[in-house]
């Protein structure tokens, strides 16, 4: 309605409400390297037109005379209620693309209830993101040094992040041509690294500032984040540093999902970071059905890496999610117009969601079986 009302008046949206459509829009009107860093992927990027290709084999079979006039799109995750199946995916870095950053997506991210999980790898700092209120949960790259890592949980904790979110798929960087190509420079802006380093126990680790010596820090920073993979028995180290829930993302195999349930886990994310990570890799929805028949209920399952739109939603919910995580379409909108451009996507992505569950003929996520999907 507020579309028919604006266009009354003369008033189009400020960017394409095409969701599928919207990362050619970024790449017309984005800067090259604030695109690249987004868009890019591992390898030859097979893994990420996966995520693609896996999505468009399956369709919806809509349901008629289904009486879905009154739709609720609340959903409980983690002990959160939110306002639908939908969280903010971890993305580092976002003065990258816009000088505003996380503060304009924590911004929008609150004013729809939706939470937003925020980085290690910020370009603004949990306490910064904190202010901007609203649901947070807090992204962790686990790194070696023990004190470093208590800090930096410590700190989250503190400013309120609720669920710790540790990644596992990207304990190594994996090769990303389009961002070697580029010598990572578009890391640099003019205020410095887009990664500030703000941890004090991590500056405490350092001969010299960062602003007074950019390669040790970095440097200290690669050797204490990169090349650093756990085990599974390691695991309780978070737990003695995280009370709230926590949640393991990057899981692509049944076995890992049973081990997280083994381990205590709270959540997963089923997930291969977007195709950025190992390239080859199975398509995170062809992932999906068999994750979620190994663990049933006994673990939280969340989705993310090829999420476009409202009915791909429905299909990973469908197939076994109960959330989906929303990555590289809010990152387009921050670059396209800030604050307002995440407002603008992540509206669209709400509003096509809610539209289409219900031509579909269902009323709730919870409706959502493999029955409504047909292969092919
Ligand atoms: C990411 N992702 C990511 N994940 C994470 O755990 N910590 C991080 O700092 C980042 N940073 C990041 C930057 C950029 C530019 C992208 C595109 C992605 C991965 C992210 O959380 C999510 O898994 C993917 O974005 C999902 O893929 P799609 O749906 O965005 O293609």
């Amino acid at each position: 309605s507020e579309i028919y009302l604006h266009g009354l008046a003369g008033t189009k949206p400020p960017f394409t409400t095409d969701l599928a459509a919207l990362e050619e829009e970024a790449a017309a009107r984005l800067p090259e390297d604030g695109f690249g860093y987004v868009a890019g992927g591992a390898g030859s990027g097979a893994t990420m037109r996966a995520n693609r290709e896996a999505f468009d084999r399956w369709k919806i079979v809509p349901r008629m005379l289904a009486e879905a006039t009154d739709r609720d799109l609340t959903t409980t995750v983690l002990g959160d209620e939110l306002p639908a199946p939908v969280l903010l995916a971890p993305i580092g870095a976002q003065t990258i693309v816009h000088p505003d950053g996380e503060l304009a997506t924590a911004r929008a991210a609150a004013s729809l209830g939706l939470p937003m999980i925020l980085s290690t790898v910020s370009s603004h700092s949990v306490e910064a993101i904190a202010e901007a209120g609203g649901s947070r949960w807090f992204q962790l790259y686990w790194p070696s040094d023990a004190e470093v890592c208590a800090s930096i949980l410590g700190r989250a904790r503190n400013a309120g992040y609720t669920a710790l979110v540790v990644t596992l798929d990207t304990w190594t960087m994996g090769w990303r041509p389009r961002d070697l190509d580029r010598a990572y420079v578009p890391f640099l802006n003019g205020e410095g690294l887009a990664i500030p380093f703000s941890d004090p126990v991590f500056r405490s680790r350092l001969a010299k500032s960062p602003e007074e010596d950019l390669p040790a820090a970095m440097l200290a920073w690669m050797s204490m984040f990169t090349g650093t993979d756990f085990g599974w028995h390691q695991l309780s180290l978070l737990r003695e540093l995280w009370s709230g829930p926590i949640v393991l993302k990057g899981v692509q195999h049944a076995d890992d999902a049973r081990r997280a349930v083994d381990a205590g886990m709270d959540g997963i994310v089923v997930s291969n970071h977007g195709g950025r990570q190992v390239d080859g890799a199975l398509a995170a929805l062809d992932a999906l059905p068999t994750i979620a028949g190994a663990v049933g209920d006994r673990i939280e399952v969340l989705f993310d890496s090829g999420v476009r739109t409202g009915a791909d939603v429905i299909k990973a919910l469908a197939l076994g999610a109960k959330a989906v995580l929303y990555g590289r379409p809010y990152a387009y909108g921050l670059g396209l117009a800030g604050e307002d451009g995440v407002r603008h996507v992540l509206r669209c992505l709400l509003a096509e969601l809610y539209i289409t569950l219900g031509l579909a003929g269902y009323r709730t996520p919870s409706e959502l079986s493999p029955s409504l999907l047909r292969r092919g």
